[in-house]
């Protein structure tokens, strides 16, 4: 048994990151530095996502990157140098910490060369593929979804239900358009109320033409047959070639989609906002840091009269 499920709920074995933004609402930190590698408290993001792939049981993870962002996956490769001088100073800790993102998941890359969008960028995982894998698990690094699990979740409705499943969360009306967006109906079979059948997908509607308040937060489950949808679509919201335009495919010739709505709690780690947000989450959940950012924040705000 593996850690995130036995094989027969699992049904994959690779869990796909892109990474090949430009990450331009970060500039100009980003100029020089991946946006994936910019620390929630002393931590990658990358590396936060990489323990939930491994956690849900992947085996294997296939970044996305594109030219100049090669230390994203650096950060997976061992550090000898480093290493043997933490050693020699007896800096043990430090060690462990340093250790810990090679020893999670074996991970590889693929280039994606042009920036044609997230649905390309899935497609560009296919040929790496070994022909007995039926589905990938699909992570964006900008989300982070909390407590971790829900992979787990969707792996079980996938195992029951076939199909793809993904990750809803329920979002404010005015926030829809910033998001990936499922037409849902009520399953009269389902034990867990939160496992909705999806019967359409739209990528970021108008708050008028949205189906719901349900969103895409970043998690997918996909079956195979995403790639030949992929070959299929054509340019959509913002000329890119969609992911959820894939799905939407999917769904209308019949493939069975589904998602579980999240109610835990969930960071946008892609714009600074966001960002900040999470950084302060972890850090005051932090035993290193938590007291003393508390009392400052404390004081702070009393300053400003919040
Ligand atoms: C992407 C997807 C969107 C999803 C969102 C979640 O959009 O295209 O469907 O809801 O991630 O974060 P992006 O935020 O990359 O524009």
């Amino acid at each position: 048994m593996t850690q995130g499920g036995t094989n027969e709920t699992r049904h994959f074995r690779t869990a796909v990151v892109p990474a090949a933004g430009l990450g331009t609402r970060f500039l100009p930190a980003t100029k020089t530095v991946p946006k994936e590698l910019l620390p929630v408290v002393d931590t990658p993001g990358i590396e936060l996502v990489a323990g939930e792939a491994a956690d849900s049981g992947a085996s294997r993870l296939v970044i996305v990157t594109s030219e100049g962002k090669d230390g994203v996956v650096a950060h997976f490769v061992e550090d000898l140098v480093l290493e043997s001088k933490l050693m020699a100073s007896g800096k043990s800790h430090l060690l462990e910490k340093v250790r810990k993102a090679q020893g999670l998941i074996e991970v590889e890359s693929v280039v994606q060369d042009e920036p044609l969008g997230l649905g390309h960028a899935v497609s560009c995982v296919e040929s790496v593929l070994d022909d007995d894998e039926d589905a990938i698990a699909v992570l964006l690094p900008d989300d982070l979804v909390m407590p971790r699990g829900v992979l787990d979740t969707m792996a079980r409705v996938r195992a029951k239900r076939g199909g793809s499943v993904l990750c809803a969360i329920d979002v404010p009306k005015d926030q829809v358009s910033a998001y990936g967006v499922f037409e849902v109906e009520d399953l009269p079979d389902a034990v867990n109320p939160d496992v909705l059948k999806v019967t359409g997908m739209v990528e970021k509607p108008k708050v008028e033409d949205a189906p719901s308040t349900f969103a895409a937060a970043g998690r997918y489950l996909l079956d195979r047959a995403i790639f030949d949808a992929l070959r299929r679509i054509t340019p959509g919201q913002g000329g890119e070639l969609q992911l959820t335009d894939a799905i939407a495919l999917l769904i209308s010739e019949g493939h069975p989609v589904h998602v579980v709505v999240h109610r835990g709690s969930r960071h946008d780690l892609g714009n600074p906002g966001g960002y900040l947000r999470a950084a302060v989450d972890f850090a005051l959940d932090s035993e290193e840091y938590g007291p003393s950012l508390r009392e400052w924040l404390t004081q702070r705000l009393q300053q400003t009269g919040q």
